[in-house]
């Protein structure tokens, strides 16, 4: 029996409690939700060789490709590609490119591109731009013709539209050909097709979409180990990541490949704006991942360079950064309310953190007061001038061990800092989880939920991973795609379902079970210490919304059997017969989402009837339940 005290108003559900965290892992940006299709667009992925490009040359054209510097676009963009055509043939001759495991090729689509290009001469130049079939040479899927004159670098803009005929594949390159021969540079290319809410430089629309449906309050950015760096010189510099995606010179990230920084700080807190949440912004803490730090004054840039960027994200417009930010196309400041100080300073084993946490915390709060600062980490962490507003810890685990740790905050110290879980996840299955990682997930929510007084947010991590061979760095990501397709996978639904079915305050339950004959042996077994207690099989929370009176039940069984259970209401007047039922089911915990079954445990929403201050409900083995009632 689950008895309900709805009259208990006590604890408060924090509004900012479900969120997510972001970093470019597992081609997340670049080959992810960054819409941009051209791979390698600033030739800077190898030093050596134009990776991802391919020369075209026709049945009889002539042509070679290399890399160069002695034709620089620009300080920040400084490698090109040589095309040095002989013959250009009786089709043309130029360089294509695969992208990210492909092209998304959809009909009646506009793509909007443009590249830069240098000539040896400095005539009338025209190239052709196409999309077209990758294996065999024959199927152009859109194509159009641009022209530039006159000496120098010179951008040239196009658009290509597909017609209604052309059916959807990724087995595509885009091509950029001359009919003439001579020498060509070729600089910065980009392709994008459609983009959410069509922001110029945007992200995919399926992506955004399925994060736009989890609610979520905050965006946790641009890192995790991304924010930290290998070294100094590769961590998120955020001022090389503003303006034209041309003078962005991009970085080696720390998880193996080169980003484009396409996604740069105003991309970001877009995103934040198009998905109706906020940015938590981290600030590098002078610490990078292989250990290097500083300290004191030599911080003190560090310091600065945090500042600003808290500055470009709120200062108004009459503020240096704040007009920067205006002059970058977006004059209204974007909310902010909380930083954080590094990322897992706690493999910091020098003990820096605590001097480089006090450093930033006493500047950031004497300019900014009203900012919640958040430190990485440090439960009873306590700096000379500078205590944290917040801490943010991290979960990495099986779904026994999160299942076991349902209960971690039951007991927790309410008078020391709140608590960010900013990175949090059951890791079974690959590339995404699979049921029984999302049933460990669910158990784990229940409990950040019931205490969620204390924890005021939580993120789960990683948020995506492209599914493509060779694409994954970490394995058991949320959400899961390919250049054509995305999907969430079990515990992506279990987020939404919480996230989408929450009040304002949470709702003490008590829970008497009446246990089955198996289970009473079990107990006297374990009272005579000859067993050592299972994990609980199910997990329960509820919350209310004091405004309109719906209740949320959420009740996790990770047992392979039904279980019934008695729902009691108490402290209430009365209570609406009808109420509605989420359930996310799987006939094993294996079961999961993919690329190919992206729909395969989906949540399933129906009516239930006869709902009263006690009623009975049968939960289907393995499942996660929501159940929305209204009380007054
Ligand atoms: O989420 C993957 C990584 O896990 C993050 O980059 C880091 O913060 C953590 O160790």
């Amino acid at each position: 029996t689950l008895t309900l005290h709805l009259d208990d108003t006590t604890r408060n559900v924090s509004p900012m409690l479900y969120g997510l965290m972001t970093e470019e892992i597992n081609y997340a940006y670049d080959g992810g939700i960054y819409a941009e299709i051209i791979r390698n667009r600033s030739f800077k992925d190898n030093d050596k060789y134009p990776e991802h490009w391919t020369l075209n040359s026709g049945v009889d054209g002539q042509a070679t490709m290399s890399l160069t510097t002695e034709e620089p676009l620009n300080d920040a963009n400084k490698m090109a590609l040589k095309l040095t055509v002989t013959k250009a043939g009786s089709s043309g001759a130029g360089i294509a490119n695969s992208g990210y495991w492909g092209i998304p090729v959809r009909p009646n689509t506009e793509y909007k591109g443009f590249f830069y290009a240098k000539s040896s001469d400095s005539g009338m130049h025209l190239f052709s731009v196409s999309i077209e079939n990758d294996s065999t040479n024959l199927g152009v899927y859109a194509m159009t013709k641009v022209s530039e004159s006159g000496p120098g670098w010179k951008k040239y803009e196009f658009s290509l539209k597909t017609g209604n005929d052309v059916r959807e594949t990724s087995d595509a390159k885009f091509i950029i050909r001359t009919m003439n021969a001579g020498t060509f540079y070729f600089s910065t290319c980009s392709l994008f097709p459609p983009t959410f809410n069509n922001r110029p430089n945007g992200n995919r629309p399926d992506i955004m979409q399925l994060l736009a449906d989890m609610k979520p309050s905050f965006l946790r950015l641009p890192g995790g180990n991304f924010l930290e760096g290998g070294k100094f010189s590769t961590r998120y510099d955020w001022k090389k990541t503003l303006g034209p995606i041309e003078d962005r010179p991009g970085h080696m990230g720390t998880w193996g490949y080169r980003s484009s920084d396409g996604m740069g700080l105003l991309d970001y807190l877009q995103w934040c704006e198009d998905i109706h949440c906020e940015p938590l912004l981290a600030v590098f803490a002078g610490y990078t991942l292989e250990g290097d730090h500083l300290e004191g004054p030599l911080l003190e840039p560090f310091i600065d360079e945090a500042l600003e960027e808290i500055e470009y994200i709120i200062g108004d417009v009459h503020s240096k950064w704040g007009a920067k930010r205006a002059s970058d196309g977006h004059p209204e400041p974007f909310p902010l309310h909380f930083v954080e100080i590094g990322n897992e300073d706690f493999f910091d084993h020098s003990g820096s953190y605590k001097q480089r946490f006090a450093q930033f915390y006493n500047a950031i709060k004497e300019k900014y007061p009203q900012l919640t600062i958040i430190s990485t980490f440090g439960k009873d962490f306590d700096v000379p001038g500078g205590k944290a507003d917040m801490i943010d810890d991290h979960f990495y685990r099986n779904a026994a061990d999160f299942e076991s740790s349902a209960t971690f905050y039951d007991n927790y110290d309410r008078k020391g800092p709140k608590v960010l879980v900013g990175e949090w996840a059951t890791r079974e299955g690959s590339p995404t989880p699979n049921f029984n990682a999302a049933l460990g997930d669910a158990a784990w929510l229940t409990g950040l939920e019931r205490n969620s007084d204390i924890v005021l947010m939580s993120c789960y991590a990683p948020l995506f991973v492209n599914v493509n061979k060779g694409a994954m760095q970490w394995e058991s990501d949320l959400i899961g795609y390919n250049v054509l397709n995305s999907y969430g996978s079990p515990s992506y639904y279990v987020q939404k379902m919480f996230s989408n079915h929450l009040g304002n305050k949470v709702v003490p339950i008590d829970a008497d079970t009446v246990l089955t004959q198996q289970e009473q042996l079990n107990e006297k077994e374990i009272a005579e210490g000859r067993k050592s207690r299972t994990l609980p099989t199910l997990f329960f929370v509820a919350t209310r919304d004091s405004k309109n009176g719906n209740v949320f039940l959420k009740i996790v069984n990770t047992k392979s059997v039904e279980q019934k259970v008695k729902i009691k209401l108490e402290g209430i007047g009365k209570v609406q017969a009808k109420g509605k039922l989420v359930v996310l089911h799987a006939a094993t915990p294996l079961e999961t989402n993919s690329i190919k079954n992206p729909t395969d445990v989906i949540p399933v929403q129906s009516e239930i009837k006869g709902v009263s201050k006690s009623f009975d409900r049968n939960l289907p083995p393995y499942s996660v339940s929501v159940i929305q009632l209204k009380a007054d």
